[in-house]
């Protein structure tokens, strides 16, 4: 085990993982965790195919050698192993912080278990302190923003401010991979996440959102000296 709890997070998550498997990869630091300790296995004779949840991650598995399958060739995925950004005890999860969301959703949908990695600051109580990452259309983001902010009030969470997420010195729009724009949604405490999900589901415009619920069957929270394995 190393000192670093995400690194003995995903080092857990290699338990899940059998020959021959069809193996979702997810995004972010402690997924990258994952992918490079699975090339490893790789490298030992495991045999598994990966499924990427970005370009990131898909390059990352290159240089590391898990080869890879494309989500249209596979009918269903084993499992996924994929971070996020908040875990709750029902493991409901906020994810999209890095803006894959919108891949990693339908990977963690066409998988059989999908196994979250993390370190202990994602555990918490209530989902939202984390702004909720909602992927959008271009086309008309700055009403959809508003819709978005209209839902957070709607459904009674404690926060309703909502912003274009922006990176660089120029502050551009940061495009996902499928090309399109990220709302943050400061909810700060999401009092009822089902009907959130709903609500912005019904959103013109909202492309998918950062709640993944019911998705989530074990959730691995790493520590300085390993990891703890939790199942619903
Ligand atoms: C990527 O879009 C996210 O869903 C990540 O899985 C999430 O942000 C966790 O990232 P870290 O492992 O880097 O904390």
């Amino acid at each position: 085990m190393s000192g670093d709890p995400k690194a003995n997070a995903a080092r857990a998550a290699l338990d899940f993982i059998e020959h021959g498997m069809i193996v979702g990869l997810g995004t972010g630091s402690t997924s990258a965790h994952f992918v490079r300790q699975l090339g490893e296995r790789v490298a030992q004779g495991l045999k598994v195919k990966g499924v990427p949840t970005s370009e990131a991650t898909r390059n990352l598995a290159e240089q590391t050698g898990v080869p890879l399958l494309e989500i249209s060739q596979v009918a269903a995925i084993d499992v996924d192993v994929d971070g996020a950004d908040e875990v709750d005890t029902a493991f409901r999860l906020i994810k999209g912080g890095g803006g894959a969301l919108l891949r990693e959703k339908i990977v963690a949908a066409a998988s059989r278990r999908m196994v979250v990695i993390a370190d202990a600051s994602k555990w918490v109580e209530t989902l939202g302190a984390f702004p909720l990452p909602v992927e959008v259309t271009r086309f008309g983001f700055a009403l959809t923003a508003q819709r978005i902010a209209d839902a957070l009030r709607a459904t009674g969470c404690a926060g309703d401010e909502v912003a274009l997420r922006v990176a660089g010195k120029a502050n551009e729009p940061v495009i996902t991979d499928g090309g399109n724009y990220i709302i943050d949604a400061h909810a700060r405490s999401i009092r009822d996440a089902e009907a959130l999900a709903a609500a912005l589901q019904a959103i013109p415009g909202v492309v998918e959102h950062g709640l993944f619920l019911g998705l989530a069957q074990v959730v691995i929270i790493g520590n300085a000296t390993g990891a703890e394995v939790k199942t619903l």
